[in-house]
């Protein structure tokens, strides 16, 4: 387990290492947008990495991300505590 905080929605939480955000987000009940239900094919679920880390990026990400430190919700694996704020794409 790790712990996953969302510094925007105020919100702590427990998630198993090989999670997605977005499946930690269904989990929770936390709000993360998810307009191409979770195919990497939208960037509705992107969010920026405040602090720790993320698994790799996957190459299908690549397209929606402007800056180094955005990561899509729906692709993204929680691997040791991590902190993200939601930052969805237009
Ligand atoms: S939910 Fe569409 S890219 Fe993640």
């Amino acid at each position: 387990m790790a712990r996953v905080e969302f510094a925007d929605l105020e919100r702590v939480v427990e998630a198993a290492v090989g999670s997605t955000l977005l499946e930690v987000c269904d989990a929770h009940g936390l709000p993360m947008e998810t307009a191409c239900g979770g195919f990497a094919a939208c960037n509705s679920c992107r969010v920026r990495v405040i602090a720790g880390t993320l698994s790799p990026v996957e190459d299908v990400e690549e397209p929606f991300l402007d800056a180094p430190d955005q990561r899509l919700g729906c692709q993204a694996r929680v691997v040791v505590d991590v902190t993200v704020r939601l930052d969805p794409g237009a």
